[in-house]
C-alpha cells in the first residue's frame, strides 16, 4: 500500500512542470506554444534565457530526487524507489495538472538516475556534454546520456531493479526525441544558441 502511495505521490510532483510554471510567471506564456514547444529546460533556455533555463533544469532534477527518495523512505527497497522515479518522469512527460501535455524528461531522469547509480550518471552526464560542446545538439546529448546509462549501470554491476529503470528511460527517451531524431538526421535540428529553425 505505501508503493502505491509513494508511486501516486511521485506521478503528481513529477506533474509539477517547472517550465510552464517558470514561463507563466516570468513572461505570461505558455512554452509549449514557443520555441520547439517543449516544456524543458532546453526550451525554456531557448526562449526565455540562462537564469530560466538553468532553474528549470535545476528544479527538474530535484523533482527526479525526491521521488527516489520518498520510494526508499517508505519502502527500504530497490523497485519501490525505481517505481517512484518513473512514476515522476511520466508525469513529467504526460502531467495531469496542464492536459497531459509535458517534456521530454531529460532532466528529471538524471535526478532519477543519480539517485539510483550516482557514477554511471555522472560519467553518461560527461559524455552528453562532450557531444553537446562538440555538437551544438542538445537532444544527441540526451539521447546519448539515455543509451550510455543501461551500459554504464551494466558495466558497474549494479543492482537489476537500476538497469531495468534505465532500459525504460532510455525508450522514454527516444520516443519523446521522435521529432529531435528526425530533424537530426534530415540536418534540421536546433543548434543550441543558434536561431531556431
Ligand atoms: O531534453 C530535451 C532536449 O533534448 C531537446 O529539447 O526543446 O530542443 O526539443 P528541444
Amino acid at each position: 500500500m505505501l508503493t502505491v502511495i509513494a508511486v501516486i505521490i511521485s506521478y503528481l510532483l513529477g506533474s509539477v512542470s517547472f517550465s510552464i510554471l517558470i514561463a507563466k510567471w516570468v513572461k505570461g506564456i505558455d512554452i509549449r506554444n514557443h520555441g520547439s514547444g517543449n516544456a524543458g529546460a532546453t526550451n525554456t533556455l531557448r526562449v526565455l534565457g540562462k537564469g530560466p533555463g538553468t532553474a528549470v533544469f535545476l528544479l527538474d532534477i530535484v523533482k527526479g530526487v525526491v521521488a527516489v527518495v520518498l520510494g526508499y523512505l517508505l519502502s527500504y527497497g530497490e523497485w519501490t524507489a525505481v517505481l517512484c522515479g518513473l512514476a515522476a518522469i511520466i508525469g513529467h512527460n504526460w502531467p495531469i495538472w496542464f492536459g497531459f501535455k509535458g517534456g521530454k524528461g531529460i532532466a528529471t531522469t538524471v535526478g532519477v538516475m543519480a539517485s539510483l547509480a550516482l557514477w554511471p550518471t555522472l560519467i553518461a552526464g560527461a559524455i552528453a556534454i562532450v557531444a553537446i560542446a562538440i555538437t551544438r545538439y542538445v537532444s544527441l546529448g540526451s539521447l546519448l546520456f539515455a543509451l550510455s546509462t543501461p551500459l554504464l549501470i551494466l558495466i558497474w554491476q549494479k543492482p537489476q531493479a537500476f538497469f531495468w529503470a534505465s532500459l525504460i528511460l532510455c525508450i522514454f527517451a527516444f520516443v519523446r526525441h521522435r521529432s529531435n531524431i528526425v530533424k537530426l538526421l534530415q540536418g534540421r535540428e536546433n543548434k543550441l544558441g543558434a536561431k531556431r529553425r
